[in-house]
């Protein structure tokens, strides 16, 4: 059961960081790449680099934030763990949840730059982790799910990474499965 309570609070943070990598393959949207760092260098390192835009964060944010407030507000107290929360309350924290999660991400590729690992190149596990560290920790403003949750979600996600990407390539749709 917490399984299934951590993993719909958290479908908010998923959404978002899902929609923020998709949005390089919408067309029309995806023509709009203006990075968050307006291609700023320090020491010949980009701050953020060309992965980060405005585009995935902007829609990032707000698919994240509407499938989040639409979910949590049709989902009853024996899965979610948020029905107490009212209206107003539930769309703060699908925007917290959601917004956070990009800016978890964003700080992810802030910290691989200064440490000098280019743009794309894996760092395990924080390219995993990074936006559900970010997402429970904006979320918290609004509510806070417990150690009991976050870090289930913490353990969890490297794995539903991994699977979704081998499930990506059986599909075709990536070229390595890892
Ligand atoms: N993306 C985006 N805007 C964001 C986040 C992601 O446009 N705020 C898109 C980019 O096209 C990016 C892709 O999603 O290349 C995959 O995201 P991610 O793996 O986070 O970025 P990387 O390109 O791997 O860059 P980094 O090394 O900085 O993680
Ligand atoms: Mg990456």
């Amino acid at each position: 059961m917490i399984l299934i309570k951590a993993l719909l609070f958290a479908v908010p943070i998923y959404i978002a960081n899902a929609s923020g990598t998709l949005s390089a393959s919408i067309p029309i949207i995806k023509k709009w790449k203006q990075p968050i760092d307006f291609g700023v260098e320090i020491n010949g390192k980009r701050l953020l680099g060309d992965g980060k835009t405005f585009r995935g964060l902007i829609l990032g944010t707000l698919t994240g934030t509407t499938i989040g407030y639409i979910l949590f507000s049709n989902v009853n107290s024996d899965i979610s763990i948020v029905s107490s929360l009212n209206d107003q309350e539930l769309l703060l924290l699908s925007f917290l949840l959601s917004f956070g999660a990009l800016i978890g991400d964003i700080t992810k590729s802030l910290a691989k730059r200064r440490l000098n690992i280019k743009r794309g190149k894996p760092w395990v596990p924080f390219d995993q982790i990074d936006f559900i560290i970010g997402g429970i920790l904006f979320g918290s403003i609004a509510y806070f799910p417990g150690w009991m949750i976050s870090i289930t979600l913490i353990l969890l996600t490297p794995l539903l990474h991994f699977l979704s990407n081998v499930i990506a390539y059986k599909l075709g749709l990536k070229n390595v499965w890892w």
